[in-house]
């Protein structure tokens, strides 16, 4: 029943809109709160002889494509912060490209919605031959990275058919942020934060209920950018792979030049495209970078470049001092988990720019939904 539109006209309006449900299924019966303990702990069954492997491993290194890429670039901070083990990141061309070192103290994380895409496969096959422990994170059970893989995690997102990934996206984070929680064990230093971590998982689902309210304001938006030539996105932080995946998504269905990047990196090159002809979202939400992001908010906005910010909600004035630009306010939750939250508007925005240019939505014009040639 999964298999078709239901009420919406497409199937990535549909998937956008029922994550709040692919979320739920995520964490179903993996989360664990309250109980005669009153313990808080996360419950990853297909991981569970390999925690300690996984946590005296040299790093852990994250390996996929397109948006399961970014999904795991979201996660890694959470995952360095808990775990206490290097993370690095790959793309699974590139590290095939240079045959990149991987080492038998190493554990590998493919992460890959279909589970079937050529250049991850690949890349798993040349870790295993390196000796790596690898880990699976698919949405396709008996897929062959599900198959191939030493242990894994299935994300539940239920199927995906949209050629652009959308509620994968944000389970694949939800799958890592666990991950992360599993491997960070039961720290006493940390445990604050993992509870707070847990109580935000548990609440997840509400707020993505509440961002999807913006629906209309993202329409709006669209109308007003339907003939951008370019579109940039800025983010640091846990919102680096949002600045990402939400231009990913532009460019793949509405066919419209757009560029992530890292805030960071602004002064070194991108500064010098902004005029008064640019449109750039930064996304601001609070977190330990804010005052940083405010910063190149006031940069931007010195350059005349035409300003859209994402912020938490009833931040605007802080986040767009003067009123100037135009703001997106979203619910705030914990930091790791932000990057569910701050995606979504940006699918949304993504979804009706393509429906306002006549583009097809579902299958965009070149693209597959799973590459399973190299
Ligand atoms: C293709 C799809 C993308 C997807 C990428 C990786 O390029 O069009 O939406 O992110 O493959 O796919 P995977 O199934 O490995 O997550």
């Amino acid at each position: 029943e999964q298999i078709n539109k239901g009420n919406y006209e497409h199937y990535m309006q549909k998937e956008i809109h029922e994550q709040p449900e692919s979320l739920k299924t995520t964490m179903s019966g993996r989360l664990i709160r309250g109980g005669s303990c009153k313990a808080k702990t996360v419950l990853l069954g297909g991981l569970k002889d390999h925690f300690k492997t996984i946590r005296r491993s040299r790093r852990i290194v994250f390996i996929g494509c397109g948006t399961s890429y970014n999904a795991a670039l979201a996660a890694r901070p959470i995952l360095e912060e808990l775990s206490g083990v290097p993370v690095t990141m790959e793309i699974a061309s590139d590290l095939l490209d240079r045959q990149g070192p991987i080492y038998r103290e190493d554990t590998a994380v493919f992460v890959s919605q279909s589970g079937e895409t050529a250049d991850t496969l690949h890349a798993l096959e040349y870790a295993l031959e390196n000796g790596a422990l690898c880990v699976g994170i698919t949405n396709t059970v008996g897929s062959a990275i599900a198959r191939h893989t030493h242990c894994g995690v299935h994300i539940n997102a239920g199927a995906e058919i949209g050629v652009a990934s959308t509620k994968a996206y944000t389970s694949q984070i939800v799958v890592m942020a666990m991950l992360a929680l599993a491997i960070g064990g039961d720290a006493i230093s940390s445990q604050t934060r993992r509870e707070a971590i847990i109580d935000g998982l548990f609440d997840l689902p509400n707020k993505v209920r509440e961002v999807l309210k913006l629906d209309q304001e993202m329409k709006d938006l669209a109308k007003l950018l339907i003939a951008e030539q370019s579109l940039l996105v800025f983010g640091r932080g846990y919102n680096y792979a949002t600045a990402l995946e939400g231009a990913l998504k532009v460019k793949e269905v509405a066919l419209m030049h757009s560029e992530g990047m890292l805030a960071g990196e602004m002064k070194h090159g991108p500064l010098a495209l902004v005029d008064e002809n640019l449109t750039i979202i930064v996304i601001a939400t609070r977190d330990s970078c804010f005052s940083k992001q405010q910063s190149v908010i006031q940069q931007l906005h010195a350059r005349k470049g035409r300003l859209i910010v994402m912020c938490s909600k009833g931040d605007a004035v802080s986040a767009c001092p003067g009123g100037f630009g135009r703001v997106i306010e979203v619910p705030q939750v914990e930091d790791c988990l932000q990057p569910v939250i701050n995606i979504v508007p940006l699918q949304l925005l993504a979804y009706h720019l393509t429906v306002l240019r006549g583009y097809n939505v579902d299958q965009p014009r070149n693209l597959a939904k799973s590459v399973t040639t190299q």
